[in-house]
């Protein structure tokens, strides 16, 4: 069993040391933040994902896993060190490697010779090379192993990888790096740098492609009176297309989705190539939002000022407290631009920075009053609401399902306008 060292403690970070940990191996996590590394030495994950609290306080039992401060801690004797930074987005579109660097300024003083740098954040075209050339003088080997957790389904995603991809120029440090998955049943592809930061990058891309695909079928379908749930299901039944990731929806939001794309389109354009289709779906997903704020219109007469709006849902998708490029927040914000009150309520989400939006406290509050109620992230519990109940509280009863979760037919029947933009629950 192997010591790993994991610098950076959020989604990725937290995800990764608790799933190596369950796999036996002795880990170690590091961050700069003092909460953090408080809250997780006490068995409390800072973030909010299913599962993962679980596992810690059973490592923690079995001393599988520390968090420290201190860097010099953390890699000592370590065999590996995960850097799990985060690669936001700049203002041009391109990746914001600063993370990435202090992190890799912080483990350089300590680093001792054996350990294997395995990199997890999503990397830019040409920066696992750029890295090993600053590291020239080390001994340390690299590797790039790219994430592929969704927010949500993480620990049950690090568990169950459809593959396990490792970049490297070190063909024996990617196969050390791949005995650290023993025990998980999936293939490995060993790859260069520059192939495994193109997988990661494409993966995202070719998914977000796939929804925004579908979500102009579905507005096609709603146009022409076709049912887009028995439409999506019989092209899943292809198994070239697949069933998943073909559920319509309000557009594709997250902290990866969105960033990634223009990453990939803003550096094919310094290599000068135009990624056409790509760039074409970050337009429809634009589109998607729009249309929801356009059939709020056309539902509340053609004019939203001082119309009163309940949104369900903020969460980018259900199973997280994540609003980053939210569609939900996207559309609100329009709906507010445009004049409209609005009140909203996510099972997770309980705090906003938007001043503009009431947070109510539960679904009921905040529908008091609405003229419309718009669904917005597929959360099970908005799926068992009672309309009846729902239409009481609600000054006129108008609903929008941007997630088509809505089954019971009592929506449709007791509404004044129900509208259900596709999708699958
Ligand atoms: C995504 C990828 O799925 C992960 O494989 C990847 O590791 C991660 O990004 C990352 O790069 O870190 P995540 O952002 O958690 O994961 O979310 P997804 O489940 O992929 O959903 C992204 C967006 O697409 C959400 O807004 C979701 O509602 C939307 N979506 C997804 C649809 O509208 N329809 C679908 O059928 C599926």
């Amino acid at each position: 069993m192997a010591r790993i060292a994991v610098f950076g403690l959020g989604y990725v970070g937290c995800t990764t040391s608790i799933g190596f940990a369950e796999l036996g191996h002795s880990v170690i996590g590091c961050d700069i933040s003092d909460l953090k590394i408080q809250s997780l030495s006490r068995g409390i994950v800072p973030i909010f994902e299913h599962g993962l609290e679980d596992s810690l306080q059973k490592s923690l039992v079995s001393k599988g896993i520390e968090f420290t401060l201190e860097s010099g801690k953390a890699l000592k004797n370590a065999d590996f060190v995960f850097l799990c930074v985060p690669t936001p987005m700049n203002p041009d579109g391109s990746a914001d490697l600063h993370y990435l660097e202090s992190a890799l300024d912080e483990i350089q003083s300590d680093l001792e010779p054996e350990t294997i740098i395995v990199l997890k954040s999503t990397l830019p075209l040409g920066t696992g090379e750029n890295i090993r050339k600053r590291f020239q003088e080390f001994e340390n080997s690299i590797v790039y192993n790219p994430e592929f957790l969704r927010e949500g389904t993480a620990l049950s995603d690090f568990r169950n990888p459809d593959r396990i991809i490792l970049g490297s120029d070190s063909d024996n440090a990617a196969r050390q790096t791949s005995n650290l998955y023993k025990g998980i049943d999936a293939p490995v592809l060993i790859t260069g740098f520059g192939e495994a930061e193109l997988i990661k990058y494409a993966s995202n891309a070719f998914l977000a492609v796939k929804i925004s695909f579908i979500n102009e079928i579905s507005h096609l379908a709603l146009n022409t009176g076709i049912n887009i749930v028995e439409v999506a299901s019989g092209m899943g039944m292809d198994k070239r297309i697949g069933e998943k990731f073909l559920s319509p929806g309000p557009g594709w939001g997250g902290s990866c989705f969105p960033k990634d794309s223009r990453e990939l389109v803003t550096t094919a354009s310094k290599n000068n190539v135009e990624l056409r289709v790509l760039e074409a779906a970050i337009t429809a997903n634009e589109d998607a939002k729009n249309r929801v704020v356009e059939f709020a219109t056309q539902v509340l007469g053609g004019d939203l000022s001082n119309k009163k709006i309940t949104i369900l849902g903020l969460a980018f998708k259900a199973n997280t407290d994540d609003v980053r490029d939210s569609p939900a927040m996207a559309v609100a914000s329009k709906l507010i631009a445009e004049g409209a009150h609005l009140k909203a309520f996510d099972p997770a989400v309980k705090r906003l920075d938007s001043q503009d939006l009431e947070l109510a406290h539960s679904v009921k509050e905040a529908c008091k009053g609405a003229e419309l109620l718009i669904i917005m992230t597929e959360w099970l519990e908005f799926a068992e609401l009672e309309p009846k109940e729902i239409f009481l509280e609600m000054a006129s009863p108008n609903v929008i399902d941007t997630r088509n979760i809505l089954k019971n037919r009592d929506w449709e029947n007791l509404s004044s306008q129900f509208l259900s933009l596709g999708g699958r629950s």
